[in-house]
């Protein structure tokens, strides 16, 4: 049998003739796209050699010919399949169509925008852009090695930070892309959420880098967060939100599930990101100031800057959820927040004690003690919640000056500057 021409196979339209195995007709055929693709590759010899014999009456339909299958799949493809069910025929979305959960209009169409401070987030973010291997840790790693470099408590709080950090940033980013992002339905707070994980990303590969930097035993640190309870129960009552999100079956739009939403957004962004975060990072930072493991800090510092901002995008996110679903607020759920919020501080406080048996760096656990009530009180209140600890004053002002209170504009013009550069931070 000779092999007939590709020219020679059939249109669409003899399908029922095909089956019937008549001949195929002799007048020229209408050539499709797909065909035409098909007809340059088997013009090459060999691969025609290495093909069966075609007939006329034969659409190539053998499932061992990946063209046939890869002319198949797209005659069969559907133009609005996936994950957002877009609809072709939609019309083009309008700024009054998008909301922040629960959205049904195409989450493609990143303009015309309507959440202007969650794009201005994403620029913010991108101008803040660093990498860990910037920073110099030849001091640091000095330091570490030297016998009487460090104390035994300075120490144990460099390896509690590293231990508790490089696994938290990996549950942050974890919840996410796994559980948030596809619960969260319009395109601009999509584009912080998946710089965000970026930087998630960075933290990892900078707390790893300290790490491998001063060889510490990695298998030690990495596991913190299951072996030591004050790290340990930090990163369990985390987890605790993340489970129902990141079943593939959860999906929003009761009042019962957008809660859960809320709540896994508020156990995230105001309590891991914004308390769980700051006794390690006031330990460390105070060591930089001290001219203490330099580089860590410094990395550190560029960290706390990102957590910052993913903090008060958090915060921004959260009140506009509420803003567009008041329903969601009862006094009831803000009775459930206000005690999450202080869950949170509690076993933030419980770190502090367990990372600081004696004073140090300056600091002591008291101290801490009250500079966590002072957070837990600004967090309460982002929210619009009330205050739980009265009178309660920062005693780390210099936190503050570093970041809660600086203003973004010279925060970030400061960072642009160090970035281009490669300079170190001044302390
Ligand atoms: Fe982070
Ligand atoms: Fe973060």
């Amino acid at each position: 049998m000779s092999i007939l021409s590709w020219d020679d196979f059939e249109d669409d339209e003899p399908k029922q003739a095909a089956q019937a195995h008549q001949p195929a007709p002799v007048e020229p055929q209408k050539t499709t796209d797909s065909q035409v693709v098909s007809n340059a590759q088997h013009s090459s010899p060999n691969l025609a050699a290495a093909q069966p014999a075609r007939t006329s009456t034969n659409r190539p339909t053998d499932p061992t010919d990946p063209l046939a299958r890869a002319s198949n799949a797209l005659e069969n493809l559907d133009v609005a399949p996936g994950l957002e069910e877009l609809e072709m025929g939609a019309q083009r979305v309008q700024v009054d169509d998008k909301a922040m959960i629960n959205c049904r209009a195409d989450l493609n169409q990143l303009v015309p925008f309507k959440y202007e401070w969650a794009w201005q987030k994403y620029l913010d973010g991108c101008a803040n852009h660093w990498m860990p291997q910037e920073v110099n840790m030849n001091h640091d790693i000095a330091l570490w090695k030297s016998e009487n470099g460090l104390t035994e408590d300075e120490r144990t709080i460099v390896m509690r930070s590293l231990g508790f950090f490089s696994t938290a940033d990996s549950l942050v980013a974890n919840n996410l892309v796994l559980a948030i992002y596809r619960h969260i339905t319009n395109p601009e707070c999509r584009q912080y959420i998946l710089r965000q994980s970026f930087e998630e990303a960075i933290h990892t590969h900078a707390y790893q880098y300290c790490i491998e930097s001063l060889g510490m035993d990695e298998g030690e640190v990495f596991n913190m967060y299951r072996e030591i309870p004050s790290v340990a129960r930090k990163a369990a009552w985390g987890l605790k939100y993340t489970q129902s999100l990141s079943d593939p079956t959860f999906k929003t739009g009761t009042p019962e599930n957008d809660q859960i939403l809320l709540r896994n957004l508020i156990a995230f962004y105001c309590v891991l990101e914004g308390i769980f975060f700051y006794c390690g990072f006031s330990q460390i930072l105070s060591m930089g100031r001290r001219n203490k493991m330099n580089g860590v800090a410094e990395q550190f510092q560029y960290i706390l800057r990102d957590e910052s901002m993913h903090l008060n995008f958090g915060i921004d996110m959260i009140n506009q959820i509420k803003i567009e679903n008041p329903h969601l607020w009862t006094a009831e759920f803000q009775e459930e927040i206000i005690q999450m919020i202080l869950e949170g501080t509690m076993l933030e406080i419980e770190y502090a004690r367990d990372t600081m048996p004696r004073g140090v760096l300056g600091m002591n656990a008291g101290m801490m003690e009250e500079y966590l009530k002072f957070i837990c009180n600004r967090r309460l209140s982002q929210l619009g919640l009330p205050e739980q600890f009265a009178g309660v004053n920062n005693p780390f002002q210099w936190m503050s000056e570093m970041m809660d209170l600086r203003k973004e504009k010279n925060f970030f013009e400061t960072r642009v500057t160090d970035y281009q550069t490669g300079g170190a931070l001044s302390w």
